[in-house]
């Protein structure tokens, strides 16, 4: 008889009659997620970019991979997320979903690819399915994108929100400031998080907003509130993963913790071959054929 056992990262191990273990990956959907926060489980979302992180990540058991548009800074080196292209997001989101067994893989709608009207947003989302086999697509917004949202849901494809500082519209901003402190701007995005849910997003993420207002938002809704600045008191979190391994070293914002400092052992191993290779220490006789 077989027998089917969950380990922490959500992995099964099948063993098998003779004795060999399998390892299934349980897939996340977006129904593993709603079912998370009803059981008060936090979610664990990371981005990623290319197929050799995402394998990582994956095997390590996050819930969530966000291709986020952070690739046009940590990937491409813009400034901003604004000039990131739809082949350019998808080129990222095809390595990701090849490495990955078990995450649910959402990718964001670059810049100029919804906001024109919702029939370019659904056709950038089918192109995104299509192309990359990915599992849903990422907006930010409020009410402005509600027929976008429906229009992209009844084509079967899940929508991810993402309201508080929306990296887009950066230049209407002009600043990366903490969102809605003042009240008019916090009742906005309550009513738009009520409005998103209801025009049946999966789930909301919320980036550098008070973290009263993200306990309040996700107390309210049913759906998964994902928080990055957000506190601690909403339904998961997300960072993105070149922040958060200190590979990038300029950005600093309280909410980011980085677990490593990936920029020094890099530039280490680096600096070790450079030497090596000018020593002619390699390759050595064991290295050669
Ligand atoms: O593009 C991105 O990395 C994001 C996260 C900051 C949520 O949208």
């Amino acid at each position: 008889m077989n027998f089917v056992f969950p380990d922490k990262a959500g992995f099964y191990y099948n063993t098998r009659k003779n004795m060999s273990i399998q390892k299934i990956a349980k897939r996340i959907t977006t129904h593993v997620l709603y079912e998370m926060k009803l059981r008060g489980e936090k979610i664990a979302m990371l981005t990623a970019y290319d197929y050799s992180m995402a394998r990582i990540l994956d095997q390590a058991g996050i819930d969530v991979i966000l291709v986020g548009d952070s690739a046009s800074n940590v990937m491409a080196g813009h400034e901003t997320t604004v000039p990131i292209t739809l082949n350019e997001m998808i080129y990222h989101a095809s390595g990701v979903v090849r490495a990955v067994k078990r995450a649910l893989v959402v990718v964001d709608l670059p810049f100029g690819t919804y906001q024109g009207n919702s029939k370019e947003a659904l056709s950038s989302s089918i192109r995104i399915m299509k192309e990359t086999g990915a599992h849903a697509v990422k907006m930010e917004g409020g009410a402005e994108i509600r027929e976008s949202v429906e229009r992209i849901l009844s084509a079967g494809i899940p929508v991810m929100a993402h309201l508080g500082l929306t990296p887009q519209s950066i230049h209407k901003f002009g600043t990366y400031i903490v969102r809605a402190t003042d009240q008019n701007e916090a009742e906005k995005l309550v009513s738009d998080s009520e409005i998103l849910e209801k025009s049946g997003v999966f789930a909301l993420v919320l980036e550098k907003i008070p973290a009263s207002l993200g306990e309040k938002v996700a107390k309210s809704l049913k759906i998964p509130v994902i928080g990055i600045g957000a506190g601690n008191k909403v339904d998961g979190q997300v960072l993105v993963l070149h922040d958060m391994l200190g590979i990038t070293q300029e950005f600093s914002p309280r909410f980011l913790r980085r677990y490593h400092n990936l920029f020094q052992e890099i530039y280490g191993a680096v600096k070790m071959y450079i030497q090596d290779v000018r020593d002619i220490d390699f390759p050595n006789e064991k290295e050669q054929y």
